[in-house]
């Protein structure tokens, strides 16, 4: 079997500080690409890339605001700078918030529309240039949560379906320039967002039990599960895909 090699240059992953996007760091590095991990949160970046130190990769640690389209344009361009051509963009910045829509503040609409959908927006209109010139690819993140109904969950399931909207469109606009766009939709992922929802549970353990039962595979899906299929689509192993959901659920949704 041929293996999945990113050597060619930098892949680049907003929210590489977090549980998926540190995972897809991690593996994008085994898959012997230089990676630059772009977080809000800079100490996370940093723990990501000890991991890819750990196993002889390269990465660097970078702070950006994927709000703020002048400082992702401009982080990119360092990254480009001090680790080399860009074959790929990962957008795995997120916030997740929750709660009832009648109650749904503007101000909360507002912030999770920004980093979530603006956030995914400006990452990928400063990441064309430098695509371009490599032909590389871009993997957003969806959800299940796009396709299906979430109690208390209208922000968030409004932004993973934006995400998924706008993946299709900008395939079609980035064809003609060799860049492959495609998204990762997970189920319940056993980290980041999930752990935050278990937190403010009473009875945590529900959560994995109903998991269980929700998937097909019996269990949620670890960040390397995910980390591995954006991986295979950030590569040349997946040449003809694009304007794709590839769906890494463990069955969740043939089973809804
Ligand atoms: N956990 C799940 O079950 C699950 C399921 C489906 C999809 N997803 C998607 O996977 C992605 C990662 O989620 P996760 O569960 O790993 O969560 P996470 O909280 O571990 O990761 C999100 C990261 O984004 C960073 N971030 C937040 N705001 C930012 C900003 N303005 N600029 C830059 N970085 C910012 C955070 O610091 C964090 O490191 C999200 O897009 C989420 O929607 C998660």
């Amino acid at each position: 079997m041929k293996q999945i090699d990113l050597s060619r240059g930098m892949v680049f992953v907003t929210g590489g500080g977090g549980s998926i996007g540190g995972a897809i760091c991690v593996e994008a590095a085994r898959a012997g690409a230089k990676v630059a991990v772009a977080d809000f949160n800079l100490d996370a970046a940093k723990a990501t890339c000890e991991k890819i130190e750990a196993i002889g990769g390269t990465a660097l640690a970078y702070e950006i605001d994927v709000t703020n389209r002048n400082n992702v344009g401009e982080v990119m361009k360092k990254a480009v700078a001090e680790l080399g051509e860009m074959i790929g963009l990962v957008t795995g910045a997120a916030v997740l918030r929750t709660g009832p829509v009648a109650d749904q503040s503007e101000q909360g609409w507002r912030d999770i529309m920004s980093v979530n959908v603006d956030g995914t927006f400006h990452a990928v209109q400063a990441a064309v240039p430098h695509l371009s010139e490599s032909k590389g690819a871009i993997v957003t993140l969806g959800s299940v949560s796009a396709f299906i109904g979430s109690d208390e969950g209208a922000a968030y399931t409004t932004t993973k379906g934006a995400v998924l909207s706008f993946t299709y469109a900008v395939a079609g606009d980035l064809a003609p320039r060799g860049i492959r766009v495609n998204a990762v939709s997970p189920g319940w992922v056993d980290g980041g967002f999930t752990h935050q929802a278990m937190s403010q549970m009473e009875n945590p353990e529900e959560l994995v039990e109903t998991a269980r039962r929700m998937h097909y595979l019996g269990r949620m899906a670890t960040p390397t599960d995910v980390a591995n299929a954006a991986v295979w689509l950030l590569s040349d192993q997946a040449a003809f895909v694009t304007g794709t959901s590839l769906l890494v659920d463990g069955g969740y949704m043939v089973k809804h």
